[in-house]
């Protein structure tokens, strides 16, 4: 029997994974939103793409949770992306509103799920949501680390001209201005990137990389990016629908790992059936170690603006 996911909020992000996800074939997808015909409309014309993409999976479209119900992996894209001139941090208490009403639906319908969290600001939302849901952290994470490491693992791939199948690297920390590239322990085809870019280029990508989700924000004018995102949520789906055991960065609430308690943060983690089994802790330099805890102290504070707000108090 194939596994059921759902995907809440049917815009660019989770219309695009929702497609990706029915295209691979092995699991039924639910796409929900709170727009009207919208979701029903998108997962028909993905329902329509299976005699061409050679996909039996189902999808259907809804605008409540009882389709939703006994999902497997829940993936939660609903809530406002920014525009150009905005953070990240800009959309906290907006998309905490957005979260707040889904989250309890969620664990009503799929008590047993594993929860994705993708909304921005990633870290805060998954930490909100890990609280309203009341799950065990191997069953609510999100999603940012993959995207992160991707940019930087593109830059890092053009500015050497090689496959960027040959890039191993990890971003940690939070998703926005102070994530964390593992400069040190990036190589290519197991060669140290320090042996191979000088300083200032790698810098210069680090940079670029920190940036990527405003550079796209710039370009498109109106929302973000969603293609390279749809594509890391399925990353990391895939290792969870799949038990593949990946070890990937993902956004999990720290018990003392890195020093960091009781915070949502980008780590490497293991995904599998079960979710995160394992919180992985790498040996980092004293340099990105003083970084992550800069990165955690950034999230604390988005964390405490939202406790303090009036949108955590009513929910
Ligand atoms: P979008 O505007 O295209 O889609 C958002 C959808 O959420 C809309 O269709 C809207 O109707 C729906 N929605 C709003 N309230 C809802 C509710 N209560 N229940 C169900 N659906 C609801 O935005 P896009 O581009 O899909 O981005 C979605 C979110 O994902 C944003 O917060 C964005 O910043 C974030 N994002 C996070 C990334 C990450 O790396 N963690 C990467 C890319 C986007
Ligand atoms: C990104 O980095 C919008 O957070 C999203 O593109």
């Amino acid at each position: 029997m194939r596994k059921k996911v759902t995907v809440v909020g049917a815009g660019n992000v989770g219309a695009t994974t929702a497609q990706r996800i029915f295209e691979l074939g092995y699991a039924d997808v639910v796409l929900t939103d709170v727009i009207p015909d919208l979701p029903q409309g998108k997962a028909l014309d993905i329902l329509e793409s299976g005699p061409l993409v050679g996909s039996d999976a189902k999808i259907v479209g809804s605008n409540g949770y009882d389709e939703t119900a006994g999902s497997d992996l829940v993936i939660v894209t609903a809530g406002v992306p920014r525009k150009p001139g905005m953070s990240r941090d800009d959309l906290v208490l907006t998309n905490l509103k957005i979260v707040s009403s889904i989250i309890g639906e969620v664990v009503r319908f799929s008590p047993h799920s594993i929860i994705l969290m993708v909304t921005n600001p990633l870290d805060a939302m998954t930490q909100a949501a890990l609280e309203l849901s009341r799950f065990p952290r191997s069953r609510l994470f999100g999603m940012a680390g993959v995207l992160d490491t991707a940019r930087f693992r593109t830059f890092i791939a053009q500015e050497l001209n090689v496959s960027v199948e040959e890039v191993q690297a990890y971003v940690l920390g939070g998703h926005g201005d102070t994530m964390v590239p593992l400069v040190h322990t990036t190589t290519v085809a197991g060669v140290p990137i320090t042996d191979l870019l000088e300083g200032e280029k790698i810098d210069r990508i680090v940079q670029r990389t920190r940036d990527g989700g405003g550079e796209i924000v710039k370009l498109l004018k109106a929302g973000s990016a969603y293609y390279a995102p749809s594509a890391a949520i399925v990353e990391m789906a895939e290792s969870i629908l799949l038990d593949r055991k990946r070890i990937l960065p993902g956004c999990s609430y720290l018990e003392g790992e890195y020093g960091i308690r009781g915070l949502c943060v980008g780590v490497p983690v293991k995904l599998g059936a079960k979710g995160v089994e394992q919180v992985i802790e790498v040996k980092l330099s004293h340099e990105e170690m003083a970084a992550l805890q800069k990165s955690a102290a950034a999230v604390k504070e988005l964390v405490e603006l939202m406790h303090r707000s009036e949108v955590a108090k009513a929910s």
